[in-house]
C-alpha cells in the first residue's frame, strides 16, 4: 500500500545493467508512491521473442523493423505486463535466450525509434519507468532520475538465483552471458546504456531492495516530489 503522495504525473527513470535490480527496486519505489510502474525490457524481449520464433535473423534491421509493426497492432502492454491476443505473455519473456535476442534487436535504430512513441504515451500519466535509456532518452526531463549497478558477479548470482528453477544454468555460464550483454548494450550506437548526467548512481552489491528504496524515497523527499501520508 502507497505511505507516500506523488505529485501529478510524476515520472521517474531508473535505468542500469541486468541483474543491478532495477526491475525489483522499481516495483517497490512503484508501490511506495502510488504511481505505475513500467518495464521497458519487456517491449525489447517481446520483439527479440517474435523474431526467433518466426526465424528470422537477428540482423536483419529491416524484417525486425517490420516484425515491431506487427507486433504494436496486437499487443496491450500495461502495468501488469505484456498481453498478445488477451493473453499476459510476460513469464514466457524473462528467460536468457529471450534476453541475449532483445539485446541484438534493441541495439536497431528502427526497433528502437518504434517502441519509442509506445513508451511516451504509457508515461505521460506519469510512473516509475525502467530500462537502459530511460534518463538519457525516453524521458530526459524526469524530475529524478537513478542509476542502479551492482559488481558483475553479484548481478550474475542474482540472475542464476532467478533463472535456477527455470533453466539449466550454471552460474559461470549466466555471468559469461551478462557480460556479452552488458558490452553490447553499452557500447552500441543508438541509446547505449550510459547513465544520464543528471542521474543519481546507487551500487546496490551490498544492499538490500528495501535500503536501495528508502534511499530514492529520501531523494525524492528532499525534492518536494512526494510527501508522506501519515
Ligand atoms: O532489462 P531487460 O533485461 O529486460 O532488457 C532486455 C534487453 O533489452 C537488454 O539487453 C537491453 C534492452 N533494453 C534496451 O535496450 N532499452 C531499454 N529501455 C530496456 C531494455
Amino acid at each position: 500500500m502507497a505511505e507516500w503522495a506523488a505529485i501529478e504525473g510524476l515520472s521517474i527513470a531508473i535505468d542500469g545493467p541486468s541483474g543491478s535490480g532495477k526491475g525489483t527496486v522499481a516495483t517497490l519505489l512503484a508501490d511506495e508512491i502510488g504511481v505505475p510502474v513500467l518495464d521497458t525490457g519487456l517491449l525489447y524481449r517481446l520483439t527479440g521473442s517474435a523474431a526467433l520464433q518466426r526465424g528470422l535473423s537477428l540482423d536483419d534491421e529491416q524484417a525486425v523493423a517490420a516484425l515491431v509493426d506487427v507486433l504494436l497492432d496486437e499487443i496491450v502492454w500495461t502495468i501488469d505486463g505484456i498481453f498478445l491476443n488477451g493473453k499476459n505473455v510476460t513469464a514466457e519473456l524473462r528467460s536468457e535466450t529471450v534476453g541475449a535476442a532483445a539485446s541484438c534487436v534493441a541495439a536497431m535504430l528502427s526497433v528502437r525509434e518504434k517502441l519509442l512513441a509506445l513508451q511516451h504515451k504509457l508515461a505521460k500519466e506519469g510512473c516509475v519507468m525502467d530500462g537502459r535509456d530511460i534518463g538519457t532518452v525516453v524521458l530526459p526531463d524526469a524530475p529524478a532520475k537513478f542509476f542502479l549497478t551492482a559488481s558483475l558477479r553479484e548481478r550474475a548470482r542474482r540472475r542464476w538465483a532467478q533463472l535456477k528453477n527455470q533453466e539449466d544454468n550454471s552460474l559461470e555460464s549466466v555471468l559469461a552471458e551478462l557480460k556479452v550483454r552488458d558490452q553490447r548494450d553499452a557500447e552500441r550506437q543508438h541509446a547505449p546504456l550510459k547513465q544520464a548526467a543528471d542521474a543519481i548512481c546507487i551500487d546496490s552489491t551490498t544492499m538490500r531492495a528495501d535500503d536501495v528504496v528508502d534511499r530514492m524515497l529520501g531523494v525524492l523527499q528532499r525534492r518536494k516530489l512526494i510527501t508522506a501520508l501519515r
